[in-house]
């Protein structure tokens, strides 16, 4: 069959498309249908089906006679070590921790926080909150205390289970004094943590409040896998969206685990018993989908990547790791090649490192720039697939079909909508557009299985966020066209979200920081080009009256409360003090216009600008900064 057949297919009945795809997932009770509609545009999967996440993942694989065979290899260079751990390891460790879990009095539906690094440890506790249909919110590491506080406050989790530390390039991330400042700052207290106690740190535990990973083990016995419904909550994990509060993007059990099954084969092109590489971190969608549950449920070894693409030692990582564990699909981010073609644009590090079993590379997280593609194309000789998709799909909305059909790459373009999304175009009055023209990017409901059916406590928001400028369609937040092909092209985020080194990052959020700062009256945020990272953010602030203090001094505050409050992942470290924004003569102000003026790019004066004079001060105060860079 061509791409084309299978996505007729999917178009003229849905119903028995998905149906058909979840006879590959093991239901203690099967669904009596696929989809269900609520009403008012909601919608839910495999509702009616019972089953469990981490059987799915594991011990259907142990009975099915994989127990021998390495469900995860652990390649840490920051910590030189490498462990590999069997389908039957794996089920003995998640079912002896969730034991523990449950013996401490978790059960289905409770909430757990998961605050760790890329250790084996962090894909143990999830499976085991799955184990037991807990419903788990990992957090990624790079945030801080502030923001580690909001998503418990949200959450309210029962357990939060940590990690002594993480660790990054040339220093030790202690966990636990973030984890208490988080619970200091936060209003829900959870019953008891858990922390793994890594050999680098030895995290100090409160009595009574916090355990010990491997005491909290002592005397709970091991146990099974409580069924649970398909529309019950796999997870929940954080993005950023426009406002300083986190959205929580709910997972369903059933569509989740039917939809990534099916993507490991018909996108990433492999059969059960492979190695599939995702070098992303557990703590963002593309770690949960690629790094613990899409490869587990289809029975493929991960590989869990402790380490950068550079300087863990070298540019040479990616091709050691894919030589010596004969990966055969690998996915990671532009921003990662784009470290490499840096450091080694010749790829003298790959000499030695025989790449020849990888089939191909798959991009996403950020826009593929052109250059990254070609180069990474030309050095490794393998296809390079750009695909597009976000936290709130957990799978690929548009990619490259490959194990169903290779189509022509067209570089610029993620490819093809996959079965299950009707990809559109808009205009600002919701009308669809033609190819080539360009508009809102948005997809006809309902979307397919394993996407998200809401926001976590607030369906409100989950309406106005997605579904209620574009009836009928879930707004994507991103802005491109179709062209004659069917190709998509993603140019542009329509709200305030930018995308830092591939990770989602939010200007208001850190707006609501900066204008925290007892100094400062009003300010913005905007995203600047970045030739490595894609993208990083630039502050400009304005100072209440009467402050009168050294403008770098205050700029240098700004960014360390940023990182902070938000933390090292916000990358915020361009700020500078104007006297005044431009804004519109309604008061909104011009993020855009100042971005476009830091790029330097050329830019149509706004009709309703109040005072065009202070765009030169934007400009002035943006050269100050090294911008636009040269
Ligand atoms: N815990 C604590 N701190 C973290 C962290 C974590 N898990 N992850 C990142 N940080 C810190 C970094 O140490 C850095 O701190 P610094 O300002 O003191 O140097 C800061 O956050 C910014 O990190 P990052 O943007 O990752 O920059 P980097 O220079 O350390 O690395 C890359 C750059 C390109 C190598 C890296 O961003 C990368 O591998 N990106 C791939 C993106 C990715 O996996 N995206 C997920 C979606 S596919
Ligand atoms: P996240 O939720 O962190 O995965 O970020 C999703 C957002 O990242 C998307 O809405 C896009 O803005 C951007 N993005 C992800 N993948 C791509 C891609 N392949 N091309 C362009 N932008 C992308």
């Amino acid at each position: 069959m061509t791409y084309k057949d299978v996505y007729a297919e999917w178009k003229s009945n849905p119903e028995a498309f998905w149906m058909k795809a979840a006879e590959a997932i093991d239901w203690t009770k099967a669904p009596s249908k696929a989809l269900s509609e609520l009403g008012n545009d909601m919608f839910e999967w495999f509702a009616d089906g019972e089953t469990n996440t981490c059987y799915n993942c594991v011990d259907r694989h142990v009975e099915a006679g994989r127990g021998d065979q390495a469900a995860i290899i652990y390649d840490s260079p920051v910590t030189d070590t490498k462990q590999t751990i069997t389908f039957a390891e794996l089920q003995r460790d998640v079912a002896a921790f969730a034991g523990a879990l449950k013996a401490k009095g978790i059960e289905k539906g409770d909430r757990v926080i998961i605050y760790m690094p890329m250790i084996p440890q962090t894909a143990v506790a999830m499976l085991a909150c799955a184990r037991l249909g807990a419903i788990h919110s990992v957090v990624f590491g790079g945030f801080a205390a502030h923001e580690l506080a909001v998503r418990i406050d949200d959450a309210k989790p029962k357990a939060i289970i940590a990690a002594s530390c993480g660790i990054e390039p040339g220093r030790v991330v202690e966990y636990k004094p973030l984890l208490d400042g988080a619970i200091d700052l936060a209003e829900h207290k959870p019953e008891f943590t858990v922390t793994y106690q890594r050999p680098q740190v030895q995290a100090s535990l409160v009595e009574g409040r916090d355990y010990d990973w491997d005491s909290v083990q002592e005397g709970s016995e091991p146990t099974g896998c409580t069924p649970v419904e398909g529309n019950h909550p796999a997870y929940i994990l954080y993005t950023s969206g426009t406002t300083g509060a986190p959205k929580g993007v709910v997972r369903h059990t059933g569509g989740h685990l039917v939809a990534l099954n099916w993507t490991m084969k018909n996108i990433y092109n492999v059969n059960p018993g492979e190695v599939f590489w995702a070098a992303s971190d557990v703590g963002w969608v593309v770690g949960h989908s690629y790094i613990v549950y899409g490869p587990l449920i289809h029975g493929n070894t991960t590989v869990l990547f402790e380490g950068k693409p550079i300087g863990t030692p070298d540019a040479s990582t990616f091709w050691r790791i894919i030589s010596e564990y004969d990966v055969k699909s690998f996915f990671t981010a532009p921003t990662a090649f784009r470290a490499v073609k840096r450091d080694d644009p010749k790829v003298e590090l790959m000499k030695g490192h025989d790449i020849s079993g990888l089939r191909a590379i798959y991009l996403a997280g950020e826009r593929a720039d052109p250059d990254t593609i070609e180069w990474a194309q030309r050095v490794t000789g393998k296809p390079i697939y750009d695909h597009w998709w976000q936290t709130e799909t957990g799978w690929t909305i548009a990619g490259m079909p490959a194990g169903i059909e290779e189509l022509p790459v067209k570089i610029g373009s993620p490819s093809v909508p996959m079965p299950g999304y009707d990809v559109q175009i808009l205009d600002e009055a919701g009308h669809p557009m033609k190819a080539g023209e360009l508009g809102a990017i948005a997809v006809k409901l309902p979307l397919p299985p394993g996407t998200l059916p809401t926001l976590w406590n607030a369906e409100d928001r989950f309406r106005k966020s997605y579904l209620q400028q574009f009836p009928g369609y879930y707004e994507t937040g991103d802005a491109g066209m179709i062209d004659e092909d069917g190709y998509l092209y993603i140019m542009a985020r329509t709200d305030d979200v930018i995308n830092v080194a591939g990770h989602r990052l939010s200007t208001g959020a850190m707006e609501e920081v900066l204008a925290g700062h007892p100094d400062v009256a009003e300010c913005a945020v905007v995203g600047v080009a970045d030739s490595f990272k894609g993208q990083l953010p630039m502050g400009f602030v304005c100072l209440t009256t009467g402050v009168n203090r050294d403008h770098s001094e205050i700029a240098a505050e700004c960014v360390k409360r940023v990182r902070d409050q938000i933390g090292p992942v916000a990358a915020f470290k361009l700020c500078t003090v104007v006297d005044r924004l431009p804004k519109t003569r309604s008061g909104k102000i011009l993020r855009r216009t100042m971005a476009s003026i830091a790029d330097g790019q050329e830019f149509k004066m706004p009709a309703t600008i109040d005072d065009p004079a202070i765009l030169d001060e934007i400009s002035d105060a943006v050269k100050t900064l090294g911008y636009p860079k040269a």
